[in-house]
């Protein structure tokens, strides 16, 4: 079995695994990054969301060999309890959440739509998180938490 090379939080690593392997199980147990969670496992919850290059993925439903040599961003690189992300910290402050499950996978689609449009509106928003599901019935809150973050970013960056 070849060593397979990709970025993760900006680390180089290296995993030796099959091919097929799905990522969400290179992450959370080959590399121990757990916050990544498992939901259905068939591509249909978002909860295993990550980015690949920037972009929204399922890691669930995509293969190690298929993220040779690109970067992959979890929620463990978003922030830190420290110094958390202003998505992180927008939802802590809308208590935008119950159970917590979806929350990973919906603030990594969340930074993906505010990397390529900090403005968005609220359909925008709604249409990004298309492909996350939250059981607990979440969203209104975590509507407004993203575009809190949004707000707080653009105020941020013309300071
Ligand atoms: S666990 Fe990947 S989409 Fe549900
Ligand atoms: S907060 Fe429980 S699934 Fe979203």
């Amino acid at each position: 079995m070849q060593a397979i090379h990709l970025t993760v939080n900006g680390a180089e690593i290296s995993v030796n695994a099959g091919g097929d392997t799905p990522l969400l199980d290179v992450l959370r147990n080959h590399l121990g990054l757990v916050g990544t969670k498992f939901g259905c496992g068939q591509e249909q919850c978002g909860s295993c969301m990550v980015l690949v290059d920037g972009a929204p993925a399922k890691s669930c439903g995509k293969a190690l060999s298929t993220v040779a040599g690109k970067a992959v961003l979890t929620i463990e690189g978003l922030g830190t309890p420290e110094h958390p992300h202003p998505l992180q910290q927008a939802f802590l402050d809308e208590q935008a959440g119950q159970c917590g499950y979806c929350l990973a996978g919906i603030l990594i689609s969340a930074k993906a739509l505010i990397d390529r449009n900090p403005s968005p509106s609220r359909t925008e928003i709604a249409a990004a998180l298309d492909d996350n599901i939250c059981r607990c019935g979440s969203h209104p809150r975590i509507l407004r938490a993203i575009e809190r973050a949004a707000l707080q970013m653009r105020e941020g960056a013309s300071r």
